[in-house]
Parts: structure tokens; C-alpha cells; sequence
């Protein structure tokens, strides 16, 4: 609807019918009616604001992306809506603006925007040009547009390159090692064939010696075999496996640790899961990274509670700490590679249980519950999923 119409009507309302008036309304009302119903449909978040940064208007994805309750936001400053928007810079330029942005409520999104100055039709033709430049203005349109799942997905492919040349550095590092290791070993064995000739009284406490050193040698290779298979995983062997059972003896793999700290371990596990495809061994290493920091997170002690629930396609596992959380920009970090908040830490953790959880078909999700701490939820698929129709507008058809 042209503002010129309005303009119009308004003028000449002195000399129009009262039922001209009456159906110049009604079609200014459907017009409105038109476009605010074209404006709910869209994808793309709409506020528009008074000139002081007033929401006059704001369109039903915007309410989702920024958690608003449309009603309630009308009339308030858009700044204090939306927390983290340096409105008074963004409306200060006379040319559009488009910025990006991270949100964590009510959703972990990345959003870009772009703010459009609002002008009345015949302001241009104000006489003096180097007066306010937001002269005429009445008001801005912010448009917002969600870019969380392109984003996600150029980050997986930046992600899975990261990895692929991690993989062939560890791997290249772990052959470094293997070969001293050998070495180090057929060394100490012809010591302690030495040895052995040597009378008692001379070897003294060689012995203990050797034999420590051939210890911490096999511990070594361990470690190195360990971590080799955990950024390795390959592919997944899976068979029909009892999540509840994997998830109980991953639990139990903990123990000792669970005594050591001051934790309570709530394990509560629904009776109906199917059994699931399970690569048996990686998805223990996922959860016991997960339970592991968990456990770290929570230094002076406190509540672990983990659940299984049967959801339509998954099988939700989750793990609920009271740990303190992640801080919100350290959220968009916690699976890059080497990112730790810890002195001991490889920052290796969450990646690998995302690995192993995406190679099982399945999804993982963090969410802080504000003050307490941290849930995991890991969800992997149940059921025939490659029977799977993709919504209108999807290129492929599985079926
Ligand atoms: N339950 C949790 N509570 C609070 N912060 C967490 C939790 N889980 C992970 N984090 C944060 O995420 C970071 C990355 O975790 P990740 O498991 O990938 O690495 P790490 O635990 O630091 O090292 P690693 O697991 O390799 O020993 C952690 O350093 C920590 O800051
Ligand atoms: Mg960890």
C-alpha cells in the first residue's frame, strides 16, 4: 500500500462520503490484513520501529528468532528486546546496514540483519540537502534472515577437513613414536637378559628399574593405540545393542572416579527402547567423554542425572550436571579441535563424541540450564530411517 494513498485520502477526507470514507477504510484494513498475513508467512524476521527505535510492528519469525511475545514487545524499545543489538549505531547511518549475530535464546542460532532507513515518499523534495539526514524518517525495518543451517553446514565441511588433517598428523605422530617405542622395548629386553647373568648382589635394584620402564612403555603404547582409535573411529560396526546396557557399563567404567569426587549418579532409563544399531565400543567412549566432563565440571561435587526416553525417530540420551554450564561464548567453540578451558585438557572430547554420534546417524545438542549446568542430549535413530520422505521442495525422495 502506497503511503501516497493515505496521503490522498487524508487530504481530501473533508470532501469524500461518509460511505466513500467507510470503503476507503475497509480496504486500507484488508490491505493490512493482506500484507500482515504475507508477512507471518515469510521466513525472514520483520520489526519495524518508530524513528526513536519504538516496535510499531514485528512478524511471527521474528518472535521465534529473537523468543519475543509479539503483543508485548509493541511499544518497547527494540534495544531492550533484543539484547546485544547496538541499536543507536545501527540506526545512526543513513544507508542500510547488515550485520550478523549470535543468539543462544530462545534457540543457538546465527542470524544476519539488516536495518533500512524509512522514508516518507516526498521527503527528497524537503528543500535544503545538508540539514538532519533522518529528516522524513518514520521509523526503520529490520530484516532478518536465519543463517544457522547454512552456516552449520559449511561449518561441517571446514570441520571435517580440520579433522582429516588432525587425523593424519596424530597418525603421523603415533607412527613417530611406535618406531623409538619398538626400539626402546628390544633395548630392555637385552638389559634384562643382562641382567639376569649378573649375580644378585651386583644388580642391586636394576631390576625394579627395568621393569618400571617396561611398564611405563606399554602404558605409553596404550595411550597412543587409544587415541589413534578414538580420532579414528572409522567406520561404525554396529548390531542390535541395549543403549541401556552400553550406557549402565560406561557408567560403571567410572566407578572408582565417582567415589574419589563428591558425585551423586542418577541413572534412570526407560524401559521401551528398541535395540539400536550400536557400535558398541565407540558409542562407550562417547558417552564416557561426555560423563567425563561432566564430572570435571563439577569440582566441588554435585548431581549427574542421566535418562533414556523414546522419542518418534530417536532414542534420547541425556546427561544433566549441575557444573555451572558453558559460558554463552565459549558455546560456539566447545567442538573446534584443541578447545579447552582446562590446564589438562586435549579438547578432543566433544568432538569425538560428535563424530561417533554422526556416524551412527544421530544428533547431539548442548543446552545450559541457566545457573545449574550443562544436559548433553544425545539422540541416535531408531527404527528402518532410511524410509524417510524429505519435505516439499527436498531434490531427492529416499524411500
Ligand atoms: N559438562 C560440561 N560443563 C561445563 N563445561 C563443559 C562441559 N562439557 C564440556 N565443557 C566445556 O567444553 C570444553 C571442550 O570439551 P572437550 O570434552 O571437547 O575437551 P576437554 O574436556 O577440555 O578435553 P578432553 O576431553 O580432550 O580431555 C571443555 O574444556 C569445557 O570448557
Ligand atoms: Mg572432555
Amino acid at each position: 500500500m502506497k503511503t501516497g494513498f493515505i496521503d490522498k485520502l487524508i487530504s481530501r477526507l473533508g470532501r469524500v462520503r461518509p460511505e466513500e470514507a467507510k470503503a476507503h477504510l475497509l480496504r486500507v484494513v484488508k490491505e493490512k490484513g493482506f500484507l500482515e498475513t504475507i508477512f507471518n508467512a515469510i521466513q525472514e524476521g520483520i520489526v519495524v520501529t518508530d524513528p526513536g527505535g519504538r516496535i510499531v510492528y514485528l512478524n511471527d519469525a521474528s518472535c521465534e528468532f529473537f523468543g519475543l511475545r509479539g503483543r508485548d514487545s509493541l511499544g518497547q524499545l527494540i534495544s531492550e528486546q533484543v539484547r546485544g543489538l547496538d541499536w543507536p549505531a545501527l540506526s545512526a547511518s543513513a544507508d542500510l546496514v547488515s550485520r550478523d549475530m549470535e543468539v543462544f535464546y530462545p534457540a543457538h542460532r546465527f542470524l544476519n540483519f539488516y536495518v533500512v532507513p524509512l522514508l516518507l515518499e516526498d521527503a527528497d523534495d524537503s528543500p535544503g540537502g545538508d540539514t538532519d539526514p533522518h529528516q522524513g524518517y518514520v521509523g526503520y525495518a529490520m530484516i532478518v534472515r536465519d543463517l544457522t543451517q547454512t552456516r552449520q553446514a559449511t561449518q561441517a565441511t571446514i570441520e571435517d577437513e580440520r579433522f582429516n588433517a588432525l587425523t593424519m598428523l596424530a597418525a603421523g605422530v603415533a607412527h613417530e613414536i611406535g618406531n623409538p617405542l619398538n626400539s626402546l622395548t628390544i633395548h630392555l629386553q637385552l638389559m634384562e637378559r643382562r641382567l639376569r647373568k649378573l649375580p644378585p648382589d651386583q644388580r642391586g635394584d636394576l631390576d625394579d628399574s627395568v621393569r618400571v620402564a617396561r611398564e611405563e612403555i606399554r602404558r605409553l603404547d596404550f595411550i597412543v593405540s587409544q587415541f589413534l582409535r578414538a580420532i579414528r573411529p572409522g567406520a561404525v560396526d554396529t548390531h542390535p545393542a541395549d543403549v541401556n546396557a552400553v550406557l549402565t557399563e560406561s557408567v560403571s567404567f567410572l566407578r572408582a572416579e565417582i567415589a574419589d569426587r563428591d558425585i551423586l549418579v542418577e541413572l534412570e532409563t526407560a524401559k521401551d527402547l528398541p535395540p539400536l544399531e550400536l557400535d558398541r565400543d565407540q558409542m562407550k567412549q562417547a558417552f564416557y567423554n561426555v560423563i567425563r566432563n561432566s564430572f570435571q565440571a563439577m569440582k566441588t561435587g554435585g548431581i549427574l542425572r542421566i535418562t533414556t526416553a523414546l522419542e518418534p525417530d530417536y532414542a534420547a540420551v541425556s546427561f544433566s550436571d549441575t557444573g555451572g554450564g558453558i559460558a554463552p561464548e565459549n558455546m560456539g567453540k566447545v567442538f573446534d579441535p584443541y578447545f579447552t578451558t582446562k590446564s589438562s585438557g586435549s579438547g578432543l572430547g566433544l568432538l569425538i563424541v560428535r563424530r561417533i554420534v554422526r556416524e551412527h546417524g544421530g544428533e547431539i545438542e548442548l543446552r545450559n540450564d541457566t545457573g545449574r549446568g550443562l544436559t548433553v542430549v544425545i539422540r541416535l535413530p531408531h527404527g528402518d530411517r532410511r524410509a524417510r520422505m524429505l519435505g516439499y521442495g527436498g531434490s531427492e525422495t529416499e524411500v
